[in-house]
């Protein structure tokens, strides 16, 4: 790693600044708002050094980067297999938002696209009717992640809401296959108010280093999750993390990652590193242009890629 770190993340920052291309995510009202000149980048080593650039200390929704943390927090509470029942692990090659069922289970492929991932919502705090409570418990489970307690950003969850007709329709169709039991339009308000909780890409950073340092909270020292939970959930996010660019994306930066649509992107590179990006304009994938940009940057200097 060059020194200054500080320096260096600044420095890839601006190279990759001026690529001004893609769109803030137009299907939010409140996401299409959204500052697209916005970037920062943030990096935390498992020790618990963390460095930042730009704009990581700036507010925005986690979106589907809560995904691999829900899907790591049903394992905790109910063990694998239980949850293998529910949701599979494999690539679906499809946008996030494609219902994307195996044929003869009705499992959503895999918990990292829309169908998985609000069927593993389902799953925390008991598997039971009380949404407030799941509320409750997703908002403690990611704060201890992030070593701070996190908010939720009520004009994007209202907004996301008045817009929310695809992911009650994949609710319901869960729901008809019994893969889910709950109400369906309870299942997408909670699972809208996770994606709508505020952190920063200082906060990404400390949230994958957990992931990268085996479970444990680099700053506060919590033992968040077990190894075991840490490796599936990496896995996941290898093959499945970025949709249906996981291989571009493999091939590139080559480390375990998962994406969001307001603009911010994690990578995990188990032992060493927590790297995020945030900048909200996205290619046709809903991923960060310039956050893969950066990525890409940062991987080839550091030699963080995996193959
Ligand atoms: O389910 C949705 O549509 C969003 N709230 C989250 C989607 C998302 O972040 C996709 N990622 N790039």
């Amino acid at each position: 790693m060059r020194s200054p770190v500080p320096d260096y993340l600044s420095e890839v920052l601006h190279t990759c600044f001026g690529d001004t291309s893609g769109h803030t995510a137009g299907y939010i009202p409140e996401l299409a708002a959204a500052d697209p000149d916005l970037f920062g980048l943030a990096l935390s080593t498992v020790d618990g050094s963390v460095y930042c650039a730009g704009d990581a200390g700036v507010e925005f929704t986690i979106q589907s980067i809560s995904k691999p943390f829900i899907y790591a927090l049903a394992i905790k509470e109910h063990g694998l297999e239980s949850v293998l029942q529910k949701v599979g692990v494999e690539p679906s090659g499809e946008a996030f938002n494609e219902l994307s069922l195996e044929r003869e289970s009705k499992r959503p492929l895999n918990p990292m696209i829309n169908a998985g991932a609000i069927t593993a919502h389902t799953l925390i705090a008991g598997q039971g009717d009380d949404g407030a409570r799941r509320d409750a418990v997703i908002l403690d489970g990611l704060s201890a992640f992030a070593g701070r307690s996190l908010t939720v950003n009520e004009s994007v969850l209202g907004s996301e809401m008045g817009t929310a007709h695809r992911n009650l329709a994949i609710a319901h169709m869960l729901r008809s296959h019994g893969i889910i039991d709950q109400e369906p339009a309870e299942v997408v308000r909670g699972y809208t108010r996770q994606c709508s909780i505020n952190v920063t890409a200082r906060d990404l950073a400390l949230m994958a280093a957990t992931l990268a340092n085996g479970g444990v909270q680099p700053l506060t020292g919590e033992q968040v999750l077990t190894a075991g939970v840490v490796r599936q959930v990496l896995a996941v996010m290898t093959t499945c993390g970025m949709y249906d660019a996981a291989g571009d994306w493999v091939t590139t930066v080559g480390i375990p990652a998962k994406s969001g649509v307001a603009g911010g992107i994690i990578g995990a590179l188990p032992g060493q590193v927590g790297l995020a990006a945030f900048s909200p304009r996205l290619d046709h994938h809903g991923n960060s242009v310039r956050g893969i940009k950066a990525c890409e940057r940062l991987s080839q200097d550091m030699g963080l890629h995996l193959m």
